[in-house]
């Protein structure tokens, strides 16, 4: 089964705007639910898109406003769709 991939924007403007605490929100959410081997996480670089940030990929979809408070729900919609826990 192909890993389902997850981009956390590494910029200067998202990671001074929450990303750095969103990046260790998203591993401890790996872990909880147990899909650490089904998910490729890793950091980006700019993506671009600053003024809407900070942001997020999952897949092919961009999340905008990403904080360390809504990520969780995210998540949980995205990997609800797909059934993979
Ligand atoms: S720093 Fe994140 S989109 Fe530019």
């Amino acid at each position: 089964m192909k890993k389902h991939e997850i981009s956390i924007c590494m910029g200067s403007s998202c990671f001074a705007r929450g990303n750095k605490a969103t990046l260790q929100k998203i591993k401890e959410y790996l872990v909880k639910n147990d899909i650490e081997d089904k998910v490729l996480f890793r950091g980006n670089r700019c993506f671009d898109k600053c003024g809407k940030g900070p942001n997020l990929m999952i897949d092919d979809k961009m999340f905008h406003q990403v904080t360390a408070d809504n990520v969780e729900t995210y998540l949980d919609q995205f990997f609800s769709i797909f059934r993979i826990y």
